[in-house]
């Protein structure tokens, strides 16, 4: 496995791939890799002959300086990890690669009707943040797919619009969220998470499925709900960002009766720590 932080290095390999027409998939990260990611590597191991994984903590995505600075950095367990995955080309540039010119100067991706809803009233400039960066990774890298996982269902959405968009001719495939056995979406933020937090983090899940059942036993009223949900959230000392039910495609809000394919999204803080879930509820 090689490990490169600068584009000359990348594009080398990469080319050497190409000639010999062998099929790249890419799994760009924040590093801190835990098993959800690894399942995004495997995914990329079964579509593709070579496989790169990028490690970039992007300053560009975070609205809150202080989570910046709280957001775990594990290099090295991270190199190790990936290459027991057989990874082939780990990718971990710095600021001065991704934007040589200063973030202020860098031309910016803003992927409409993205900022209005869900993470994105709560973070805002997130999005933006994640676009370009994504985008600059995609021009970097030139691979033929790209994994995301679906735990960031909002950022899974908005990546594939902007590749339709732009034209940008890359294959975005989702993979399914990694769950612990008590059913919390594995996560790097769950580091953040005291002992006893981490009792109560798995409760967001419990509420999706909750709302699940009762969707699937005929329940139309969604707001009754969404409001128990988040009820039960905040006695358990949760603070609930959003608990909602959306259409999957679009995330534009179910309606009542709905009878397609939904998506219960959760946002909710736990201390310090924020923490996303979501789910699929297929009553199509
Ligand atoms: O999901 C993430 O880890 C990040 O948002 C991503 C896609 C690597 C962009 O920085």
């Amino acid at each position: 496995m090689q490990v490169v932080d600068n584009t000359v290095a990348l594009r080398t390999r990469i080319k050497t791939w190409r000639a010999n027409n062998e099929l790249i998939a890419f799994v760009p990260t924040m590093g801190n890799l835990h098993e959800g990611h690894l399942s995004l590597v495997q995914k990329a191991k079964a579509l593709a002959d070579r496989i790169v994984v990028s490690i970039y903590v992007n300053p560009l995505q975070f609205n809150d300086k202080n989570d910046l600075e709280k957001y775990p950095r594990t290099l090295t367990e991270d190199i190790n990890l990936l290459s027991e995955q057989e990874c082939d080309l780990v990718f971990t540039p710095d600021d001065s690669v991704v934007y040589p010119q200063g973030m202020s100067e860098q031309t910016s991706v803003h992927v409409p009707g993205m900022d209005d809803k869900l993470c994105g009233l709560g973070r805002p400039g997130h999005f933006d943040g994640v676009a370009t960066v994504v985008t600059k990774l995609f021009n970097m890298v030139q691979a033929d797919i790209a994994v995301f996982g679906e735990k960031d269902y909002q950022q899974l959405l908005l990546i594939k619009k902007l590749v339709a968009d732009l034209n940008i001719p890359i294959d975005v495939v989702g993979a399914p969220t990694r769950r612990e056995d008590s059913g919390l979406a594995m996560s790097s933020r769950n580091n953040l998470l005291s002992d006893t937090q981490r009792l109560t983090a798995p409760l967001l899940y419990q509420q999706l499925m909750t709302i699940r059942t009762a969707l699937e036993n005929g329940e139309t009223d969604l707001d009754a709900l969404t409001q128990a949900a988040q009820t039960q959230l905040r006695e358990s000392g949760f603070e609930p960002e959003y608990l909602d039910i959306r259409r999957a495609d679009d995330l534009r809000p179910a309606q009542p009766g709905d009878r397609t394919a939904l998506r219960i999204l959760v946002a909710a803080r736990l201390g310090s720590v924020r923490l996303i879930d979501n789910i699929l509820c297929d009553l199509a």
